[in-house]
């Protein structure tokens, strides 16, 4: 039997757990914990630094060693309150056998899937041996990272992987996967079954590995129409959410569907996780009204307003805290850190969280 959410509810996390897993067992902390999409990354020079040594942005991913010391650069900067493994939302088409490049200041490139019969060069199962590198990182970062800290593994969302593995690449409003899921739902119904098998298998290894969490990133459904949203975003992250629950019961789950809107209630009303990421764009006060009010929010500070620093920061910070702090809430931006973020900005928005 599946879990309801009031069952979850019940079962609260103890007082030692990490602040992040308390929030996400329905309980309102404040400062509330804090930690950033893209936390790792080029806008920190010891990020730079490593990855320089170690070539490719693929071979940071598959080098334990590495991909340890990268995850924990932010929380050793900045005291964060979660450390998110180090990798990407690409590594699972590559373990089922995609092609999968990252092209230096342009982004993932992959062997487009035109149409159905491409499919048939994917693997049927997702290859986790090839991914051993990915679940040694998070069993060593969960070894040397403090207790009171949460690891939080993910994801991406079977859409947005899809908009990936079908265009190829990123941008243009994916027209490449929404036309094949137009011309031919069946089959691009296939490719996401596939891609929610295959995440769970991977979101499960992680939770095993030492993960005490895991956020499913869908970074393109925002755009969807919504009965297309209803299809392509919600039902997959839901049934992946059941799938992960199956095998890891009392799993924690973040699902951030970026840009949902006005389909955040819905949405929240399908997917049994446990919290919602929210976007730059959503209206904070409609947003938590239109998710129950014990279950987690997520964001949502402007990426840019980072970038800004000063006033426009503290306000920013302030205003998520006004609209979202009297309930069960983790402090976040609205997407990643931009490359420009000047890192001291990082660590004004944490004093002014914990300031309050
Ligand atoms: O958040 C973190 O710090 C953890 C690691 C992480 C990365 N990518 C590292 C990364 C996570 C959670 C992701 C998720 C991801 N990857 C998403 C979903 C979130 C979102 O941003 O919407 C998507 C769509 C991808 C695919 C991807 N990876 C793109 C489009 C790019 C190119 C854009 C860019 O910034 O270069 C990447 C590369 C990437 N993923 C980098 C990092 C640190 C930059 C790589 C480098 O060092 O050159």
């Amino acid at each position: 039997m599946p879990e309801t959410v009031a069952e979850r509810l019940r079962s609260k996390a103890g007082a030692d757990a990490p602040k992040l897993i308390r929030v996400l067992s329905g309980e309102t902390i404040w400062p509330p914990p804090i930690w950033l999409m893209r936390q790792a990354g080029r806008y920190l020079p010891e990020y730079r630094a490593l990855r320089a040594k170690a070539g490719g942005f693929l071979d940071l991913c598959y080098t334990p060693e590495l991909a340890t010391e990268v995850t924990l650069q932010p929380i050793r900067r900045f005291d964060l309150d979660a450390a998110i493994l180090f990798s990407d939302i690409l590594v699972v088409p590559h373990a089922l056998g995609q092609e999968v490049r990252f092209v230096e200041g342009e982004g993932p490139r992959l062997d487009p899937l035109q149409d159905r019969a491409a499919f048939s060069r994917l693997k049927d199962a997702i290859d986790l041996d090839f991914l051993g590198p990915v679940y040694e990182t998070v069993s060593r970062v969960r070894a040397e990272l403090a207790k009171s800290k949460a690891l939080i593994g993910f994801c991406g969302a079977p859409y947005t992987v899809a908009t990936y593995m079908v265009g190829g690449r990123g941008g243009e409003e994916q027209a490449p996967a929404r036309l094949m899921a137009y011309r031919d739902p069946d089959g691009f119904q296939d490719l996401i079954d596939r891609l929610v098998d295959a995440s769970a298998a991977h979101l499960v290894a992680q939770l095993k590995a030492g993960a005490d969490a895991v956020q499913i990133f869908d970074s393109w459904s925002g755009d969807l129409p919504p009965k297309e949203f209803a299809r392509w975003s919600t039902d997959p992250i839901a049934r992946l959410c059941g799938k992960v629950r199956d095998e890891v019961p009392g799993a924690k789950i973040i699902a951030f569907a970026r840009g949902a809107g006005s389909k955040l209630a819905d949405f929240a009303g399908v997917v049994p996780a446990d919290g919602f990421g929210l976007a730059t764009s959503e209206d904070l006060y409609a947003a938590r009204s239109a998710v129950y009010s014990c279950r987690a929010l997520q964001g949502s500070v402007d990426p840019i307003a980072l970038v800004a620093g000063g006033e426009a920061l503290d306000r920013a910070v302030d205003g998520v805290l006004q609209a979202l702090g009297r309930n069960p809430l983790i402090l976040n931006l609205g997407h990643g850190v931009r490359q420009e973020t000047p890192p001291e900005h990082v660590a004004q928005l944490v004093a002014r969280v914990r300031a309050e």
